[in-house]
């Protein structure tokens, strides 16, 4: 089935220059670009959308960081679009991952792992509003 998920190229992807590299992998996956912004999260903003882990040891930390700095918000779609990008970017510890994903390919650290994709489709759709309200 069709469908879209929320993607970010965290803000360590930004500042390392990953930017194209993570677009490309995307694009030539096969998946559709519907939108695209570079920008900084409040953190407002940061704690809605890692609203599930509010009560996690590392919630601060995660807030602090996916706050620090440009990020690059994205909707794309395609067939299984969310499990399929889940795969794409591997487990969340990099040292986890599956070789030949984002994040084993690119990342060491746990909690600078590069990439983010929504967990569901109730997620995505949460997440998408958050980011794009203007998305239909
Ligand atoms: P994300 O939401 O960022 O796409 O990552 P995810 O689904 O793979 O992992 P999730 O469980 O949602 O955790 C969100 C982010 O929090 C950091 N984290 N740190 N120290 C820890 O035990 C821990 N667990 C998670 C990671 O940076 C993870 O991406
Ligand atoms: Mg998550």
């Amino acid at each position: 089935m069709s469908e879209r998920t929320l993607v970010l190229v965290k803000p360590d992807g930004v500042a390392r220059g990953l930017v194209g590299e993570i677009l490309s992998r995307i694009e030539r996956k096969g998946f559709r670009l519907v939108a695209l912004e570079l920008r900084t999260l409040d953190r407002e903003t940061a704690e809605e959308h890692y609203g599930e882990h509010r009560d996690k040891a590392f919630f601060g930390e995660l807030v602090d960081f996916i706050t620090s700095a440009p990020l690059l918000a994205a909707v794309i779609e395609g067939r299984e679009a969310i499990a399929s990008w889940r795969t794409m970017m591997g487990a969340t510890d990099p040292a986890k991952a599956n070789p030949g994903s984002i994040r084993a390919d690119l990342a060491t650290l746990m909690g600078e792992n590069v990439t983010h994709g929504s967990d569901s489709l109730e997620s995505a759709s949460r997440e998408i509003a958050l980011f794009f309200p203007g998305l239909a």
